[in-house]
């Protein structure tokens, strides 16, 4: 049976002083008067909650972090969202796929499938819940990726992504890093099947969003196909709508997450054979994929593709996306474009107190390879941090890729010009 669901607005953030009806959780009616200025907000809930379960939600709607909602925000008031098309996902990374950049790669993409950076689900249950969750509207298809490892914890993530409209959790089964060893979660929970199978489950009772486990082919000691299969089988027995696969394995010890995403050898068909072996769950491959062009071949394989760094460090290869893999029509053609489709963004981000740094620092490698790039980016690295620096400093260094163009099609007039003579 489908759940009623009922959702925040954001773009209450915004408004000053906002007092509304709204149902702040299933079925709940409550009472919320919000203070866009200060972001303070006071949610009553009228109904009491029956389940335990429900219980820490509940004080959560009473914390000043709790999120604004509105009347129009729920799924009562617009279409339900349809289902994620995970074809093409960029991934999870730590301090680079950040809100800002998202928003920025939305301007090449609409359609493929973003990844938050992991948000521990420690930092959710004791942090600022809104400042690791909030987002803005554009970035959506977007999911949210957690790192935790202990059930009830894990239902109350998924419980928080519900409530803040993303299309689907997402576990850390992939990093291997020490810090995130020492919680024991991220890629050593694959010597645990059974414990990520339980946070599985738990988050599928505690959500009507779609479960989704991230992990890698192995990690240590872990020979051959037998524990990946057994893996994926827990994950997949527990409710697990899809895995995505980084296609090497993890060292845990002595490795660095830099090395370890570069020193194990990918292989590629232990995925394909996952895919074949679980063929009513869905497949994503990751790990080393260049271009759209490269995921295509991967394509036939399994059912989507994830890619990483080059789509941060390339950002150009995003704009591929919409025509290659859905067969529609690209946003953008023009990379300038993709800039200054940012710009009500970055007013509005700036208005806000974000520096212009915190957002051009994920475009620095959108003209890559061309004439300009260089000044571009050393425009950029030297002047966007500034306090004053805004719209006029991104046009600065947007002058130079234009220079660069029109002495490029100076010369080919030239050379034009020089070749009639000489017919
Ligand atoms: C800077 C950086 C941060 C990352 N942070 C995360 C993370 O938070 N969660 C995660 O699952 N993977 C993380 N990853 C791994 C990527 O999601 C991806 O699995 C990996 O980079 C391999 O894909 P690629 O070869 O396309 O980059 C990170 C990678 C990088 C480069």
């Amino acid at each position: 049976m489908r759940r009623t669901k009922y959702h925040i607005n954001k773009s209450a953030l915004f408004s000053p002083i906002q007092i509304a009806w709204t149902p702040p959780i299933h079925l709940t009616p409550g009472l919320l008067i919000n203070c866009g200025f200060c972001g303070f907000s006071v949610s009553k809930v009228l109904n009491l909650f029956t389940s335990t379960r429900h219980q820490y939600l509940s004080d959560k709607l009473q914390a000043p972090n709790t999120p604004p909602s509105g009347p129009t925000g729920g799924e009562a008031g617009r279409a339900p969202a349809a289902p994620l098309d995970r074809r093409f996902c960029a991934a999870p990374m730590m301090d680079w796929s950040d809100r800002h950049c998202r928003v920025f790669w939305r301007q090449l993409t609409k359609r493929a499938v973003f990844y938050t950076e992991m948000v521990t689900t420690g930092a959710l249950l004791h942090g600022d819940v809104r400042r690791h969750l909030d987002y803005s509207e554009e970035e959506h298809p977007l999911a949210l990726q957690v790192g935790g490892n202990e059930p009830d914890a894990l239902a109350t993530a998924a419980k928080l992504a519900e409530q803040w409209q993303y299309r689907e959790i997402n576990l850390n089964c992939g990093c291997p890093s020490d810090r995130v060893q020492n919680g024991f979660f991220g890629a050593c929970l694959m010597t645990r099947p059974g414990m990520v199978a339980d946070g599985v489950k738990a988050m599928k009772d505690a959500t009507a969003l779609p479960v989704t486990v991230k992990h890698r082919i192995g990690v240590d000691d872990q020979e051959g196909y037998g524990p990946l299969r057994d893996f994926v089988g827990a994950v997949a027995d527990a409710g697990s709508d899809a895995v995505i696969v980084h296609a090497r394995k993890a060292w845990l010890k002595g490795l660095s997450p830099k090395e370890n995403r570069e020193i194990p050898p990918l292989n590629y068909p232990m995925v394909y054979r996952l895919k074949n072996d679980f063929p009513e769950l869905e497949v994503i491959i990751n790990g080393g994929i260049e271009d759209v062009r490269a995921g295509l071949n991967h394509l036939s394989h399994v059912d989507g593709i994830m890619l990483g760094r080059s789509a941060y460090h390339t950002p150009w290869v995003l704009a591929d996306v919409d025509q290659q893999i859905y067969g529609g029509a690209s946003p953008v053609t023009d990379r300038l474009d993709a800039i200054r489709g940012l710009y009500d963004y970055i007013e509005k981000e700036l208005t806000a107190g974000t520096r212009l740094h915190h957002i051009t620092r994920h475009t620095l490698g959108l003209f890559n390879g061309l004439g300009g790039a260089k000044q571009f980016r050393r425009h950029l690295s030297q002047h966007a941090h500034r306090d004053d620096a805004g719209i006029e400093t991104l046009e600065n260094a947007l002058s130079f890729i234009e220079a660069a163009r029109e002495r490029a099609a100076q010369r080919r007039a030239e050379t034009e010009s020089l070749g009639q003579l000489s017919a």
